[in-house]
């Protein structure tokens, strides 16, 4: 078994190495060729991409994989394009010996940790850019972030050809925005989306949780209260979203601090801002607690009365 080499801030696994269970990529053509050679074999090959610093939500998603598919491969890549200049890139939490060990627990076949310059060569020109769904929620607030993430995972498709590509619901937005690049420039790939995993208050899991003080820890469970109070209000029969929103405004509010960048009630796959709650629709959030910017978001449902 290879050791891992240190690239700068992107500490990459540049030589290929491999367990009894496992291999580990650090290049594209073995990789490829790899998952190509299964799928001549008949194997469903299910993908898995991350950025690393693997929890229990990116687990989930390996074993929806692994569920669901014969093989499965997992993405380690900090992607500096979807990172704007005042954002975490070289802070982002890069433990990859954990990573990969959590990978072979979890019975993973191949994971693929590229350089930076292996999927951005010098001379690369090309980006992803999905209009519309990109233009509310994170959008204004992350300048550039959703090309970044459309370009990477639209390269990572072609480059690891898998039948299915398992992605949280936690990324709401970004999970609309990959099945549309999908679906319009006709990977064929079937896009997973895969429920959001949480903490036993409610906190919705993310590698950037870590950055949270213990007091800010406390506060951050308060988004997922403020949501789930608003989904109870809808079911009871509240349709009118500026009422929704200020009551979470409230909630929110109360716990501490923190600055709201947006709390939205969106339909659910266009993402156009809702004035009613008519039908299914998605309540959407992200709040600042420090230095630490946490998005959330739930399903909601009016009931329907009958008779
Ligand atoms: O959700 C993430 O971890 C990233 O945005 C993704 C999809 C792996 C692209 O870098």
């Amino acid at each position: 078994m290879a050791s891992g080499q240190r690239d700068g801030a992107a500490r990459t696994y540049s030589q290929t190495f491999s367990s009894a269970q496992m291999q580990v990529f650090g290049d594209i053509q073995p990789c490829r060729a790899a998952i190509e050679e299964a799928k001549r074999q008949g194997k469903l090959v299910g993908l898995v991409p991350t950025m690393g610093a693997l929890h229990a939500g990116h687990l989930s998603l390996i074993r929806a994989a692994r569920r669901q598919c014969d093989r499965v491969a997992a993405t380690i890549f900090v992607n500096p394009t979807q990172f704007g200049p005042n954002e975490d890139f070289q802070a982002y939490p890069r433990p990859m010996d954990a990573d990969l060990e959590a990978c072979r627990r979890e019975q993973v076949d191949w994971v693929f940790t590229p350089s930076v310059e292996c999927m951005y060569p010098a001379d690369s020109k090309t980006s992803v850019h999905v209009r519309d769904l990109t233009s509310g929620l994170c959008g204004p607030f992350r300048p550039g972030h959703f090309d970044g993430v459309a370009t990477v995972v639209a390269k990572l498709f072609n480059i690891l050809p898998a039948d299915a590509a398992f992605f949280g619901e936690k990324d709401y937005q970004q999970l609309q925005v990959i099945k549309r690049m999908a679906a319009d420039l006709n990977f064929p790939i079937e896009i997973v989306a895969c429920p959001t995993v949480r903490e036993p208050d409610g906190l919705a899991m993310s590698s950037r949780n870590a950055y949270l003080s213990p007091k800010q820890r406390e506060q951050a469970a308060n988004l997922s209260r403020a949501l789930f109070t608003a989904a109870e209000a809808v079911r009871r029969g509240e349709t009118n979203v500026a009422k929704l929103q200020s009551m979470m405004r409230d909630l929110i509010q109360s716990a501490g601090p923190n600055q709201i960048d947006y709390i939205e009630i969106v339909h659910p796959q266009s993402l156009a801002r809702l004035t009613r709650v008519e039908g299914p629709a998605r309540i959407c959030l992200a709040v600042r607690i420090g230095a630490c910017r946490l998005i959330d978001n739930v399903p909601v449902e009016p009931t329907r009365l009958t008779g």
